[in-house]
């Protein structure tokens, strides 16, 4: 008689049940996370998908000291978020608020403002000062080129 076979139903409690032929279940999930990583996507966020490329959002005359405004520059889809917390200071985010991804209204007197649900963030750091949001913004690298606020993401 062969006890291999036992599912642990048959009250023999030296036999193991038997691990089945082929991928176990870790196996399958560490092959599927492998093929996700080899056409490019990470689980660890999406800054691994594509090259960052620097774009000409607006003019430095366009947001005040203190001040955000939310632009898609040419050449993008994605909202970004342009604030001068200082004079001279510049701070580029991505516009998406980090509660349900909807786009920011705009900053003013150095809050950024979400009107779906009403978070708040530092216009300086990006960082969630009052809910639902818990998460900063996330901060893109901005610079000034004459009159022109240049971000990249
Ligand atoms: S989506 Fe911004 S507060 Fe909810």
């Amino acid at each position: 008689m062969d006890t291999n076979n036992c599912d642990g139903v048959c009250g023999n409690e030296s036999v193991q049940p038997v691990e089945p032929k082929g991928l176990s279940r870790r196996a399958l999930l560490a092959s599927f996370g492998a093929g996700l990583a080899a056409i490019g996507f990470s689980t660890l966020g999406e800054t691994a998908a594509y090259a960052a490329k620097t774009y000409t959002v607006c003019k430095t005359s366009a947001v005040k000291v203190g001040s955000g405004k939310v632009f898609t520059p040419a050449g993008s889809n994605r909202a970004v978020l342009v604030t001068q917390p200082r004079k001279g200071v510049w701070r580029a985010f991505d516009a998406r608020c980090t509660h349900e991804k909807v786009p920011v209204a705009g900053a003013a007197n150095n809050v950024v403002v979400c009107n779906m649900h009403g978070a708040k963030f530092n216009a300086d750091t990006g960082a969630a000062t009052a809910g639902p949001a818990r998460r900063s913004l996330t901060k893109f690298k901005v610079a000034v080129s004459g009159t022109n606020v240049r971000v990249t993401f």
